[in-house]
């Protein structure tokens, strides 16, 4: 009795200490409301150790009296002062999405920049127009329920039913027209070219000419954008999992993003076969026998969906059917970051054998769905974010090229990218088949080449095996920028973010700190694979260094710290884009 009342007491402790700022920031939400927004800075702290700010921009660029935008700003300050030699300026942020929360990512991933990057930015992250705590909101549902009722139908997979791609259709067809009726001069409003508009901005009212960002996923469609129409204020600036923005624009189709995901999942694959059967639970003695074992687990799921059904607690009794459409698209949300979900992953493929579907329900969409209704209490409440209610007014908007789609190219289009990778299953429906039917486009739009010689060279880095963002996108959007360089994760997995390699962590503390890019060609290993006894995880792997103490201590806490990070990148990446 007394041993365990200790314990409890010590956990609860331990527990306190690590999520108390985050409980804080849950259970009492800073009053955003209570900011005066201006064209000039004024920060007021918030969150502990933060500043915050609203920053007022037009709505439209090209029309200033269509009224204003009111950007929510949040800043990590450095440890040096404006006068300080030491002093650097600031660095912005982008998580991706679109629709991921620049707000959230600093506060979530501050620790991760600060120990990679260095004392001497201030970091600073914003909401981008439609999202979180920039005003005015992307508000197309009217309530959570109305958004579960759209979203519990909506198709995760083209390839479950012969009417699954044409519903997927038709409901992106009656959200286009739900968004005309109650927020288009919003939803015209958040296109790409705004918001990379917004951060010249931004920057200038923070006193600088040169913006420093570091973008990832579909950040780096925003970098790419600010690279070519602002060229000459480019300063130290990281594009990382790298989308091809020619085709963001200019394609009809989406004909790169899988290039290379069914290479993620051989990788995975060939990983557990080097692992062997005590570290990778679905181990086989070749690649071509841990792919079958796969196949026949999630097609057995085909002819018998699996039943869960949890009254551990009677009074939250829940209940859930795993098929195939949901097994399939779990394991696609793992494939993000194999690192921390592969084991996971193949783990849950084992239950599945034994007929236990809770472990692959916990990955999927559903489940990430489930958790967002009940966390949701009001409708102002960012439900929609990172779906398609925000991807397809940023996708579909900012397309140069006319993407409407009659229901027989949809089927075609979606055809060509199977022909990609299996995943097309699932990235299809959520991603490009909504601009077959949107109705709508941004006032300000990016009609522009990727062609520039930016005022300091650009670094784009790439992951050998990236689900969403292959490396040839990487290495065609620094052909277009002079003097850039790739740098090559030889990793798997959605942008450097998804495991840790101290060599690429080396790399962009050089390249922010002293504006040195990494010779043409450089290659950084991951610090560990992705099947892995625990105990080596701490090895720093992949590069020969000599670090000063705390240059290795601020490794270790940025490697701990990734790791803190990743349930939110998760959340910001949901369902699926990059
Ligand atoms: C906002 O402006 C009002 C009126 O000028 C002022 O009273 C208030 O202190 C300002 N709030 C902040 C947070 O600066
Ligand atoms: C600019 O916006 C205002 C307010 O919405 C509108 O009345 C006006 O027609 C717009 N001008 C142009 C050129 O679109
Ligand atoms: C920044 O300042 C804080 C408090 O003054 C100090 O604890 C911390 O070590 C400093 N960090 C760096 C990287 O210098
Ligand atoms: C749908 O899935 C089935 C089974 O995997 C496959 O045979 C078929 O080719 C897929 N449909 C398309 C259009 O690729
Ligand atoms: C959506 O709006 C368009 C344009 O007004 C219209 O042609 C179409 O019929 C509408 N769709 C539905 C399902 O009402
Ligand atoms: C792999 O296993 C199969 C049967 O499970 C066996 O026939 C084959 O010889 C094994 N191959 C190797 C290289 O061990
Ligand atoms: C079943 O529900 C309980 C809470 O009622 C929860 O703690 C537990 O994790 C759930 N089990 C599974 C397998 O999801
Ligand atoms: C399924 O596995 C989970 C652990 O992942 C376990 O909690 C649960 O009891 C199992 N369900 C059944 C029906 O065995
Ligand atoms: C984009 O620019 C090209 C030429 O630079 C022009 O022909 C085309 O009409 C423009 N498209 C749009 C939608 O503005
Ligand atoms: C898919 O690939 C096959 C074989 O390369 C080719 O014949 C077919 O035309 C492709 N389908 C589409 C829709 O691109
Ligand atoms: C990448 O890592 C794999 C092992 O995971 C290794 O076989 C390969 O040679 C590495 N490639 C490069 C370019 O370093
Ligand atoms: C930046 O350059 C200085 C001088 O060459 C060097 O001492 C320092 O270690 C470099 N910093 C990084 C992070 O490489």
């Amino acid at each position: 009795m007394r041993t365990s009342t200790g314990l409890l007491v010590l956990s609860n402790t331990l527990l306190g200490a690590a999520s108390a700022r985050h409980l804080a920031r849950r259970d009492a939400p800073f009053d955003w409301s209570s900011l005066n927004s201006s064209t000039s800075l004024s920060w007021t702290p918030c969150y502990d150790a933060f500043q915050c700010a609203r920053f007022t921009a037009p709505l439209q660029y090209s029309n200033t009296s269509a009224g204003d935008s009111q950007i929510a700003l949040i800043m990590s300050p450095s440890n040096f002062s404006a006068g300080d030699p030491n002093y650097l300026g600031s660095i912005l942020f982008n998580p991706g999405g679109p629709g991921g929360s620049g707000i959230q990512y600093i506060l979530q991933l501050d620790p991760y920049f600060r120990a990679i990057i260095g004392p001497q930015y201030d970091l600073v992250g914003f909401d981008p127009r439609g999202v979180g705590e920039t005003t005015p909101p992307l508000s197309v549902f009217e309530s959570p329920a109305e958004a579960l009722q759209f979203y519990a139908t909506y198709p995760l997979n083209v390839n479950d039913s012969v009417s699954s791609l044409a519903r997927a259709y038709v409901q992106a067809e009656i959200l286009g027209n739900l968004t005309v009726q109650r927020a288009k001069d919003v939803a015209e409003s958040v296109g790409t070219a705004a918001v990379a508009t917004d951060m010249l901005q931004i920057s200038r009212a923070l006193g600088q000419e040169k913006v420093n960002y570091w973008g990832v996923s579909y950040g780096s469609v925003l970098g790419a954008t600010f690279a070519a129409m602002f060229p000459q204020n480019v300063g130290r600036f990281i594009i990382d999992g790298v989308s091809d923005s020619h085709q963001w624009y200019f394609g009809t189709q989406d004909t790169s993003s899988m290039l290379d995901t069914d290479g993620v999942v051989a990788s995975i694959f060939a990983a557990c076969v080097a692992a062997g059967p005590s570290l990778c639970p679905i181990w086989e003695n070749s690649t071509e026998l841990v792919e079958a074992r796969v196949h026949h687990a999630l097609n057995a799921l085909r002819v018998a969906p699996l039943p869960i059904f949890n009254n551990t607690d009677p009074a939250a009794t829940t209940f859930a059917v795993v098929d195939y459409a949901t097994a399939f698209d779990g394991l696609f949300q793992s494939i993000y970051f194999p690192y921390s979900d592969g084991p996971v992953a193949t783990a849950a493929l084992v239950a599945l054998e034994h007929g236990n579907g809770s472990l692959v329900y916990s990955l999927s969409t559903e489940a990430q769905l489930d958790a967002l209704s009940q966390d949701c209490t009001s409708s102002s409440e960012a439900f929609g974010a990172g779906f398609i209610d925000i991807i397809a007014p940023i996708l579909c908007g900012d397309a140069i090229v006319d993407r409407h789609r009659s229901l027989a190219q949809a089927r075609q289009d979606y055809a060509a990218m199977r022909n990609l990778s299996l995943f097309a299953d699932t990235w299809y429906p959520t991603t490009i088949e909504a601009c077959a039917t949107w109705p709508l486009q941004s006032k300000d739009r990016f009609n522009g080449s990727f062609q520039a010689n930016t005022s300091t060279p650009i670094l784009l880095i790439g992951n050998t095996f990236d689900p969403v963002t292959p490396i040839q996108s990487a290495r065609n959007m620094s052909a277009g920028f002079g003097g850039s360089v790739v740098l090559q994760q030889n990793s798997t997995g959605h942008t450097s973010l998804s495991g840790f390699s101290t060599c690429t962590a080396l790399a962009i503390r050089e390249y922010f700190q002293n504006g040195t890019l990494p010779a043409a060609g450089t290659v950084c290993q991951p610090d560990t694979a992705i099947f892995e006894a625990p105990s080596n995880s701490s090895a720093v792997g992949g590069v020969t260094i000599s670090l000063r103490d705390d240059a290795a201590l601020g490794l270790r806490e940025a490697k701990r710290a990734l790791g803190d990070g990743t349930a939110f990148l998760k959340r910001t990446w949901f369902p699926r884009w990059a």
